[in-house]
């Protein structure tokens, strides 16, 4: 089985289409922040169903659906979340509502942040080895068996890998390939819609089962039409011009 994994599309139907057109899998799982942010939610979470809906809420999804919380997001992250709730349909909103907080798929679970505490969406950095969030996850994975994490939320691509004798290491990447080893993963796979990294390129990843192979992958999408979506729907200049800036 070849799992393709996004996270973090932020209504960014471009960089969607170019990643869904480039990879060939048997199944798209999705890490949350289907909206939010960009200019085309409802066309990006409906694709999300129409591909089998296997995913998790984002914390752009959590604010659509309990707009209390929206207190917690910059202004920018607020109007990107308000011009979802106005332009999704009622099934797509009522959808959301019912989106799990983490998803269990044999060995491996899709979460959007960290596990224990899925909807405070905290954020760990790839610097962030030593958070009591992640050490936290580790321990929760040896208990309910969960060997592998993929996770999103920071937009940053990396790989949080657990030794032997318990302490955590970290690898910054957007591109190669690890085979799993016997030891625990937290991997996050940075965004397809508004990346972090610096790279201004939509971010994935692949998860061959049989192989155990993470490989992480970008491609470029058409970042001006994205752009110019965003500034069509009044949404703020910044969030178009950042896409080409990667941050
Ligand atoms: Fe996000």
């Amino acid at each position: 089985m070849i799992y393709l994994i996004v996270s973090d599309i932020h209504s960014n139907q471009p960089a969607l289409d170019q990643v869904l057109a480039t990879e060939k899998a048997d199944e798209v799982l999705f890490l949350g922040d289907i909206i939010g942010y960009g200019a085309s939610p409802e066309y990006c979470y409906q694709k999300f169903r129409d591909l089998g809906g296997k995913g998790v809420m984002g914390n752009h999804e959590y604010g659509a659906v309990r707009p209390d919380t929206l207190v917690h997001f910059s202004e920018n992250a607020m109007l990107g979340v308000l011009h979802s709730m106005k332009v999704l349909s009622k099934e797509n909103l009522d959808h959301m509502q019912r989106l799990p907080e983490t998803l269990k798929i044999g060995d491996l679970l899709l979460c959007h942040t960290m596990l224990g505490h899925p909807l405070e969406f905290p954020y760990v950095f790839p610097q962030d080895k030593d958070s009591l969030y992640l050490k936290e996850s580790f321990q929760r994975m040896a208990k309910e068996e969960i060997q592998v994490i993929f996770t999103g939320h920071t937009h940053k691509p990396c790989i949080f890998k657990q030794l032997p004798d318990g302490s955590i290491e970290t690898y910054k990447t957007a591109q190669g390939e690890l085979f799993l080893d016997e030891q625990r993963y937290v991997i996050n796979a940075g965004s397809v819609g508004q990346p972090r990294n610096g790279s201004p390129l939509a971010h994935y990843v692949l998860y061959d089962t049989k192989l155990r192979k993470v490989t992480f992958r970008s491609v470029s999408y058409d970042v001006d039409l994205a752009a110019k979506k965003i500034r069509e729907a009044g949404l703020p200049d910044f969030l178009a011009d950042r896409l080409y800036r990667g941050i």
